[in-house]
């Protein structure tokens, strides 16, 4: 598991922990992915290439640091994918986005394409994808698969959780892409729930059950 990052930070597991309760709001499911979702853009942003340009402060001339290269894209998976956008955009409000539009047939899990949108130049561009689960791994690679058609410089996968089975299965398939996560849960159900999981983070998200 080289290419798997556990966001071990105490506010990412608190908050974790507050948003699995089956009793919290869609109001406090939201806003805790929105705050997880920035804590979490902080470690996945860690190794974005710096360079050096020449600024002018009100005393003198200096040498600053700034991120290097094109803006990063942060391609989030419908329709879950998006509560955690907004978080990741408090923290790089200038990263472009894109959206895939995948579903899970119910019987037999494979991920369906019904949308796809992404900004322009992505061969210069780090891609970020973003979905709260990775459960069977359907959804993800075939998201992966499609943004390596129009091969950006690097992609990497964020959930919010996630659990053996969908972890081996991203990885098998891509194992170049690392994934970042705040916990791996015990298993997969027969229904491709995670256990003991949060539940249906879309439903929760936007409050349709
Ligand atoms: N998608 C969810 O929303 N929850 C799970 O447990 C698995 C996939």
């Amino acid at each position: 598991m080289s290419n798997v990052h556990v966001i071990n930070h105490p506010l990412v597991q608190h908050k974790l922990t507050l948003m699995r309760k089956k009793e919290a709001s869609t109001n406090s499911f939201r806003r805790l992915l929105n705050e997880l979702a920035s804590l979490m853009a902080y470690e996945v942003t860690r190794d974005m290439p710096m360079s050096e340009v020449e600024i002018e402060t009100p005393l003198e001339t200096m040498k600053a640091k700034v991120i290097d290269g094109k803006k990063l894209v942060f391609v989030s998976i419908l329709r879950a994918g998006n509560g955690i956008l907004e978080g990741m955009l408090n923290v790089v409000p200038g990263a472009r986005v894109g959206h895939v539009g995948l579903y899970r047939d119910p019987k037999t899990l494979t991920a369906v394409e019904y949308y796809f949108k992404m900004p322009s130049e992505m061969h210069e561009r780090d891609v970020v994808i973003v979905d709260p689960m990775l459960a069977t791994g359907n959804s993800a690679i075939a998201a992966v698969d499609r943004l390596k058609e129009m091969k950006p410089k690097s992609i990497k996968f964020v959930c919010l959780l996630t659990c053996p089975e969908g972890v081996a299965a991203l990885q098998k398939a891509h194992p170049d892409v690392p994934i970042y996560t705040a916990a791996i849960d015990r298993q997969l159900n027969d229904h491709g729930y995670i256990l003991p999981g949060l539940g249906d983070a879309g439903d929760r998200i936007f409050g349709t059950k």
